[in-house]
């Protein structure tokens, strides 16, 4: 990415202005991740409405996802008429996973919890990623005290691209505002108290005032509650 371009995606701004820049002046690869949640879904209309068609759109089914969420998806191939890649996880390593440790095994330990994201989320990522220059999250800092250390754009060690995550900054309520004002569909979990969503066994409505993270592997004792998509 070139200097010019991450230093003006840096200083946030304008977020439609702000893709369409990377979309011109990017060479490679660019790609983008969406859960379906609504910082996604606000990230989405902006590539989709303006006809961004160089930055590739992927989700990572899981196969744990919430009718809910698959809700979601469908009704935004609907609204955009674009199209959506998906990555499933390894069959094999998904059939043995589940003959030999059962279907919920993430409840058991942090260990086996770790396992199944590893198998339905970071290995469909590292292929998702294989060969990007450029990827682009919905990551918030609001959402967890560990992405705080977050950057607009970073350089990202481990899959050796660039990161950018453009609404980083953005409160709830700016996203809220934004989705409601411009007709996005959203996930309807988010008006029962679902902050982020994740898979269905792992993630539930938070209370008024918890953390945000309070939602995901709340059975988990540690503050550090990431699946490995973002380190
Ligand atoms: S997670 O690490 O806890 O699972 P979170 O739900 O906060 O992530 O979402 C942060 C960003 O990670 C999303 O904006 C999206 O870019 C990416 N992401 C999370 N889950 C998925 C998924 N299933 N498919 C594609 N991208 C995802
Ligand atoms: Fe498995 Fe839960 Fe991780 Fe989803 S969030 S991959 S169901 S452990």
């Amino acid at each position: 990415m070139k200097e010019t371009i991450i230093n003006t995606l840096k200083k946030g701004g304008n977020i439609r202005e702000n893709l369409k820049l990377l979309s011109e002046n990017t060479t490679g690869k660019i790609v983008f991740s969406t859960s379906f949640g609504i910082e996604d879904q606000l990230i989405t209309e902006s590539v989709f409405t303006q006809d961004l068609d160089n930055i590739e759109v992927f989700t990572l089914d899981t196969g744990r996802l919430f009718p809910e969420t698959y809700a979601t998806w469908d009704k935004t191939l609907l609204q955009y008429g674009k199209k959506i890649k998906t990555y499933y996880p390894y069959q094999d390593h998904l059939e043995t996973f589940v003959e030999e440790r059962g279907i919920n095994a993430f409840y058991e330990s942090p260990e086996l919890r770790k396992e199944c994201c590893h198998i339905r989320k970071v290995e469909p990522l590292q292929r998702a990623l294989k060969d990007a220059d450029v990827w682009i999250t919905g990551l918030r800092a609001e959402h967890s005290p560990n992405r705080n250390s977050l950057e607009i754009v970073q350089w990202d060690e481990q899959y050796q691209l660039y990161k950018y995550n453009p609404l980083l900054h953005w409160t709830t309520e700016e996203v809220k505002t934004y989705v409601q004002q411009n007709g996005i569909p959203y996930n309807v979990l988010h008006d029962r108290g679902f902050v982020s969503i994740g898979c269905a066994p792992c993630t539930r409505a938070i209370q008024e005032g918890d953390d945000f993270r309070a939602g995901r592997w709340w059975w988990e004792e540690t503050s550090k509650k990431e699946c490995g998509l973002h380190r």
